[in-house]
């Protein structure tokens, strides 16, 4: 009896401890993809399709592009009118033209994101995506092309092929719109 009362609490103890050097490992890799799903839904700004997506890499991708920066280079304007963040205003995102591209970098122009005909963002297939963001390379151009200038994909490259799926499925539902021309040239 004495025995048994001293061994148990030892074995809880040791159990403890596995359990405690474990679970914040485990339970914060799962609980920070979990919020960043649901994040990615609330700060998601246009009605999405979600047939037949995976929803959980949608929300993902929805966390990924809309902390990332991507609206403010592939939407152009940025910003409904009054709904300026940069000028103080409520922020309003474009959703009219939402990663519909369009946006002047000197000579280049960002690209239309949103899904073709075949659902495809910017036209490319997942590995057209992902070759292209891992080396700044459309596979589709010609040999000898230069990378991307303006793109940042040296950074966003670095992310996780889970990331990178998560973009890809992201863009694949937010509405389909005809590319968004630049304006002319600045002085
Ligand atoms: C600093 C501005 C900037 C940011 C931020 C940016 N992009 Fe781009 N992106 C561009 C420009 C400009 C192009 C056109 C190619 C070039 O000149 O680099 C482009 C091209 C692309 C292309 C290639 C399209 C094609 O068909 O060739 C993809 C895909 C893309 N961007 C996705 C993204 C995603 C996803 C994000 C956010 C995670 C993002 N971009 C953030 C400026 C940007």
């Amino acid at each position: 009896m004495k025995q048994s009362i001293a061994v148990r609490p030892a074995a809880l103890a040791i159990a403890a401890a596995i359990a405690i050097a474990a679970y914040p490992l485990t339970s914060s890799a799962d609980g920070d993809s979990q919020s960043q799903i649901q994040r990615g839904y609330q700060i998601n700004p246009v009605p999405l399709n979600l047939a037949g997506k995976n929803r959980a890499l949608v929300g993902l991708g929805s966390y990924i592009v809309n902390t990332g920066g991507c609206n403010d280079c592939h939407t152009s304007p940025s910003y409904a009118t009054g709904g300026n963040p940069f000028l103080g205003e409520p922020e309003q995102i474009n959703t009219a033209v939402f990663l519909a591209g369009g946006q002047r970098f000197g000579p280049f122009v960002s690209a239309n994101l949103t899904p073709d005909a075949l659902g495809h963002p910017a036209g490319l297939t997942f590995d057209e995506f992902k070759t292209l963001l891992r080396t700044g390379h459309d596979p589709d151009a010609a040999i000898g092309t230069p990378p991307l200038q303006v793109m940042p994909w040296p950074a966003f490259g670095k992310k996780t092929d889970r990331d990178l799926r998560a973009i890809y499925e992201y863009l694949s539902a937010i509405p389909s719109l005809p590319d968004n021309p630049p304006p002319p040239p600045g002085p």
